[in-house]
C-alpha cells in the first residue's frame, strides 16, 4: 500500500462529542491543538475501540500527513499521571486513558532520542508485548536503534535509555454517543521540527508533492503497525 493512499481526507461530519476523562493540564506550553481527526477503519468506519485488539500495535498519521502515532488498547483502565516533564523542564499532566474502558492511549511514534520512527521498509520502534512470566497486563514502547523504553501506561515515561523525554503524546476524544475516537492535539515535548528537518530528503522522495507536513483534518486511517512497516525490528 502506497504511504499516500494512507490517509484518507473527508468532510468531518458535525455533531456534538462528548468529551474524555477531564484533561488536568499544568503547562499551557505543551499542550498543542490541532484539527481534530476522527479516527477510521480500513472501510473508512468511525473505528470502534471494540476493534481493537488488546497489546497490539496500531499505526496512524497525526498531526501531520508524515508523522505516524500509535494506538493502543492496553486492556485495561489506565490512570491520568502528573510530572511528566519535557527535556526542556515543562511539566504536565497526561489524560490516562479514554474510551469505554479507558484503556486506549496515543503517543507519536517518534523516539524521543533520535527520532527513529516507523516508515514503510521497517520500524525500530514499536510497542512489545509482556513476556512470559510477565504481568501480562503490562507491554512498553521499545525502540530497538538504541534500547529507549516507554512506558504507555504511564504517560510514555522513559523507563529506560537515552531518551530524554517522554514521547509526546496524542489527546485523544472519545465520542460515547457515536462510539467513536478523535485525535485533537499533542501533549509533551514535540519533535516535528527536527523530524521535518533531519528526515527532509528521504521525505521529499516519499511524498514528490511536498506534501509531508500537511496538517491534517478529517478522517484518519488506523492500521496495524505490521501493515505500515515491512519489517519490525525486535530487542
Ligand atoms: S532513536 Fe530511539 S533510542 Fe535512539
Amino acid at each position: 500500500m502506497r504511504r499516500r493512499s494512507f490517509v484518507k481526507v473527508c468532510a468531518l461530519g458535525a455533531g456534538a462529542m462528548a468529551a474524555g476523562p477531564g484533561l488536568l493540564f499544568s503547562s499551557d506550553l505543551v499542550r498543542r491543538e490541532y484539527s481534530r481527526v476522527r479516527l477510521v477503519d480500513f472501510h473508512g468506519q468511525p473505528l470502534r475501540p471494540a476493534e481493537l485488539s488488546p497489546q497490539r500495535h496500531y499505526v496512524f498519521n497525526y498531526p501531520y500527513l508524515a508523522t505516524p502515532c500509535f494506538l493502543l488498547n492496553l486492556n485495561r483502565p489506565v490512570p491520568g499521571l502528573n510530572g511528566l516533564s519535557t527535556e526542556q523542564g515543562d511539566r504536565y499532566a497526561w489524560q490516562g486513558g479514554v474510551g469505554p474502558q479507558r484503556s486506549l492511549v496515543a503517543y507519536s511514534a517518534i523516539c524521543a532520542h533520535k527520532m527513529a520512527h516507523p516508515t514503510t521498509a521497517v520500524s525500530y520502534i514499536s510497542f512489545r508485548q509482556p513476556r512470559n512470566g510477565d504481568d501480562p497486563e503490562t507491554g512498553v514502547i521499545s525502540c530497538c536503534a538504541e534500547n529507549s523504553v516507554y512506558d504507555p501506561f504511564r504517560g510514555g515515561r522513559v523507563i529506560s535509555g537515552p531518551a530524554p523525554q517522554p514521547l509526546a503524546a496524542i489527546v485523544l476524544e472519545y465520542d460515547a454517543e457515536n462510539d467513536a475516537l478523535y485525535a485533537q492535539g499533542t501533549l509533551g515535548g514535540e519533535m516535528f521540527r527536527r523530524f521535518f528537518s533531519e528526515f527532509e530528503a528521504r521525505l521529499s522522495l516519499e511524498y514528490p508533492d511536498g506534501d509531508a507536513a500537511r496538517p491534517l483534518e478529517g478522517d484518519v486511517e488506523v492500521i496495524p503497525l505490521e501493515r505500515y512497516s515491512a519489517n519490525i525490528m525486535q530487542c
